[in-house]
């Protein structure tokens, strides 16, 4: 309890009830109502979700039993048939939506695109159509490796609407993370582009995708379909590649949408876990949809005329979830942007919000504090009287940050809600809904209506308030994962099984650790396993070790996160050479772009520390919890009689 942001969390208790005026016209009104909704979601949960199912979704047919609950498995909406594409577009079509902007999008060099739900309609049946010519069948996995432009969202919209499950690579993972995650999916095409706008230079995708799929590394995929972003010359192979504006020519604008089972496979995405390769978190259909919709209207208090910008990249969930999914089958209008602030263009998200007009804005901690540090004066000089409303999502957000967004960026007039989710649960889990309940700076506050969250021991006990323990979910969710793809066991292993509870009731293991106060609000302290968070990305330490120690020269390594002001976390490798390399400068910088290679800039360590031995328990484990506490430059205190040889300690300190 040594890191400094947990000690002014414990202190927090500043709070903000959601303004007057805001709530007056809110989605969901005020406490009693929020009171209202829990508690028809708790007497009746099946009836709960079946009402907003019916109401707020299209069907081709409906469900016959609303939950099959057979732990850890789940099966929502069990017989319904419908079409998330559909769902997104074709049933807006029919209303006033139809002529309104879906998605209004701003490239890095400052280019304009506008699309209305007509327009996104036909682009997204074009591009259906093209999968469909290059063999793409229901069922057929779609790896998508694209900048943040239009066609990024086409290209998910076109699997769900042909029931292609896809799997988005981010765009900032190299090609060795790619080639894995396509053969793990067994992808039969991959949409990419020749490349994209960051932070003024081209990311060369279309290269990336080449050296992912040369030399048959990558049997399934049949083709590539590029999109041309930047006009660089690349590379393109006969008969493997496709150029997406050629096939549009060619291809009807029309194209029914598939009607798929509520439980069809609707998406894989890859997320870093304790051990081990990267998991493929399955999400479905119908549950995916509902979960993702509620939430992106109560919690982000969707109105007609609002204009929504979520900064996350579709590469992650966040992306999926409220960029694409939730927000469109609302009916919303969606600003998207290809770039990031950069040193030419520091306040350039404040242009934008300004430029577009933007009524929500839903962004990490990670983005906030760096806005901090580029200064005040940027926002300021700006008019961000549009804003209504802001979010944050990623990591725990510091008291101090939160201030400053209330105040710099919301002008102390807009809520903040602080969601708290996971890429396993689909949606939003924990988060305030802005019309009707207070907000508490640092934490996520409360769960969204039909969750049953909670904090537990290690027994599965209930802990009491104040007290920290594991973030658990007692019941069953429409947006829940299904599965790890092709592990089924890992998916047990990992979530369901942790806690040991002795009167068996499953519990969701998180794998955050949290503490709940007098008020019942949660405050999310991080992770309690070896997954570390930079920048917001989420990094498996094991998955950065097997990368080190693929190298000729690393006999063996340990990688843990290290506090850092801007980034939450950084990156720091322990690394034991074997003895045919000595530690040099050249090797570290080598070390560190090996990882690049290996995984992507993401997980570039910030720091490698030679090492002639690891901290280790008799049973040979390494004892992370040590290393950490070097990394942070503390005194070790509490036990250490497990570990191994006690004299490895001080000649890690003094390598330090
Ligand atoms: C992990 C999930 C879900 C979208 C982005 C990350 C951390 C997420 C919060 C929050 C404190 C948070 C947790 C979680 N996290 N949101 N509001 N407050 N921590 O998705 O990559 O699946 O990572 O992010 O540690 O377990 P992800």
């Amino acid at each position: 309890m040594s890191d400094p942001t947990i000690e002014s969390l414990l202190q927090e208790n500043r709070h903000f009830p959601p303004p007057s005026d805001f709530a007056q016209q809110a989605r969901i009104a005020s406490f009693a109502q929020y009171q209202e909704l829990c508690q028809e979601a708790v007497t009746d949960p099946e009836g709960f979700w079946g009402r907003l199912a019916r109401t707020e979704l299209h069907w081709f047919s409906p469900w016959e039993q609303v939950l099959q609950w057979d732990p850890p498995q789940a099966k929502w909406f069990v017989g319904g048939k419908l079409n998330l594409s559909y769902n997104c577009l074709d049933r807006h079509l029919e209303t006033s939506c139809r002529t309104k902007p879906a998605l209004i999008w701003e490239g890095e060099p400052g280019d304009t695109r506008t699309l209305t739900y007509e327009e996104l309609h036909q682009r997204v049946c074009q591009m259906a159509n093209a999968l469909q010519e290059l063999g793409v069948k229901k069922g057929d996995r779609v790896g998508i490796y694209m900048p943040m432009i239009p066609e990024a969202v086409m290209a998910m919209l076109a699997c769900a609407r042909i029931g292609a499950p896809h799997t988005v690579v981010f765009g900032g993972f190299s090609a060795e993370a790619l080639k894995d995650r396509l053969n793990d999916a067994g992808a039969r095409v991959v949409i990419t582009a020749d490349g994209g706008w960051r932070k003024d230079a081209i990311v060369p995708l279309k290269s990336q995708v080449d050296l992912a799929l040369q030399a048959d590394q990558v049997p399934s995929v049949a083709h590539v379909l590029v999109v041309r972003r930047t006009g660089e010359a690349i590379r393109m192979q006969e008969e493997r590649d496709v150029w997406w504006h050629e096939i549009q020519q060619r291809v009807s604008d029309d194209c029914a949408a598939e009607e798929m089972d509520s439980e069809d496979l609707l998406f894989i995405l890859y997320t870093s876990g304790t051990t081990g390769k990267p998991k493929g978190v399955v999400h479905t259909t119908a549950g995916y949809n509902l979960y993702t919709h509620i939430t992106t209207q109560w919690i982000f208090d969707l109105r007609e005329d609002d204009i929504y910008w979520c900064t996350a990249d579709v590469g992650w969930i966040t992306g999926h979830s409220y960029l694409v999914y939730g927000p469109l089958s609302n009916g919303a209008t969606v600003f998207m942007y290809e770039g990031a602030p950069r040193p030419s263009a520091p306040g350039c998200f404040w242009d934008l919000i300004e430029k577009h007009k933007i009524t929500i804005f839903y962004t990490a901690p990670t983005a906030i504090r760096a806005f901090i540090k580029m200064g005040d004066h940027l926002p300021q000089a700006r008019d961000l009287s549009s804003l209504r409303l802001l979010g944050t999502v990623g990591e725990p957000i510091n008291p101090e940050a939160w201030i400053w967004y209330h105040r710099v960026i919301g002008g102390e007039r807009c809520p903040i809600v602080d969601t708290w989710w996971q890429t396993e649960t689909g949606g939003i889990m924990i988060s305030a809904l802005p019309g009707a309940i207070s907000t508490k700076p640092g934490s996520a506050s409360l769960p969204f209506p039909g969750i049953q969250a909670d904090v537990v021991d290690a027994q599965g006990l209930p802990v009491a308030d104040h007290q920290g323990g594991y973030l658990v979910v007692r019941q069953p969710w429409p947006g829940m994962m299904r599965t790890v793809y092709n592990d089924p066991e890992r998916f047990r292993r990992s979530y369901w099984e942790h806690l040991q509870t002795g009167d068996g009731h499953p519990l969701y293991f998180a794998g955050d650790g949290a503490h709940r106060d007098a008020e019942g609000y949660f405050w999310i302290m991080g992770r309690v396993d070896d997954v570390i968070s930079v920048a917001g990305h989420r990094l498996g330490t094991m998955e950065i070790e097997s990368a080190l120690v693929s190298h000729p020269a690393v006999a063996e390594a340990a990688v843990v996160g290290r506090p850092d002001a801007l980034k939450g976390e950084v990156i720091i490798a322990y690394v034991v050479l074997d003895n045919q390399h000595q530690p040099q400068e050249n090797l570290q910088k080598e070390l560190m772009q090996h990882v690049v290679q290996e995984i992507g800039a993401l997980a570039r360590p910030a720091e490698i520390r030679w090492t002639e031995t690891l901290p280790k328990t008799r049973s040979g484990k390494i004892m992370r919890r040590l290393l950490r506490t070097l990394a942070a430059g503390e005194e070790i205190a509490g036990d250490t009689s497990t570990l191994e040889d006690r004299t490895v300690l001080d000649r890690l300190r003094e390598g330090a």
